[in-house]
C-alpha cells in the first residue's frame, strides 16, 4: 500500500462582493465540508490601493482596472484557511476562473454554482503557497498567527 502525505499549508481565501450577501453560508458550510479549518477571518471593504497591491500580478491585464473596481465595490470576507495541501485544495473546491467553464468540467464548484461571469466569480483562492504568504501578510499582518481554533496548552494563561 502507497501513502502520500501532503504538508499542512495555509492559504487565503476570499468571498467576493458578489456572494459575500447571498452565499456565505453555503460556502462556509462547503469549507468546513471539504475539511479546512478556519485560522482567521475578516469581513472588510478593501480600499482602492489594498485591492491594487493585492491584484498586482495582473496589473497589466485588460481586466485589471475592473477587477480592482469589483473587489473594492462592497464588503468581502477574507478566511485564512489550514488543512492539508490547502492551497491546491482550496482551488479544486472554487473550480475554474471561468464559471461557463466551471459548470462544464466541475459542476459542483463553488464558481460553478455561484459565480455569474469571470469578473463576478464569487470566490478567491491564492494561486501558490508563496502567494498564500504574501496575500496572507498583506490582508491580516501580524493578526494572521492569531488562532480561532487554537490547540490545547499551547497559551499556558
Ligand atoms: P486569475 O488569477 O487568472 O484567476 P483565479 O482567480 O482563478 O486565480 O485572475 C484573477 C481574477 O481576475 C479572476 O478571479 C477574475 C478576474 N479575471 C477577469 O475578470 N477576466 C479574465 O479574463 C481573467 C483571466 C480573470
Amino acid at each position: 500500500e502507497i501513502k502520500f502525505f501532503f504538508p499542512r499549508q495555509d492559504t487565503l481565501a476570499m468571498i467576493k462582493p458578489d456572494a459575500v450577501e447571498e452565499h456565505k453560508d453555503e460556502i462556509l458550510e462547503e469549507i468546513r465540508r471539504k475539511g479546512f479549518s478556519i485560522k482567521n477571518y475578516q469581513e472588510t471593504i478593501l480600499s482602492e490601493e489594498m485591492a491594487e497591491e493585492f491584484y498586482k500580478e495582473h496589473k497589466d491585464k485588460s481586466f485589471y482596472s475592473q477587477l480592482v473596481q469589483f473587489i473594492c465595490s462592497g464588503p468581502c470576507l477574507q478566511l485564512v484557511l489550514s488543512k492539508e495541501n490547502a492551497v491546491e485544495d482550496w482551488r479544486m473546491v472554487m473550480g475554474p476562473t471561468d464559471p461557463d467553464k466551471a459548470k462544464e468540467i466541475f459542476p459542483d464548484s463553488l464558481r460553478a454554482r455561484f459565480a455569474s461571469d469571470i469578473l463576478h466569480n464569487a470566490v478567491h483562492g491564492s494561486s501558490s503557497v508563496e502567494q498564500a504568504d504574501r496575500e496572507i501578510q498583506l490582508l491580516f499582518g501580524d493578526r494572521s498567527a492569531e488562532q480561532v481554533t487554537s490547540s490545547e496548552g499551547e497559551n499556558g494563561g
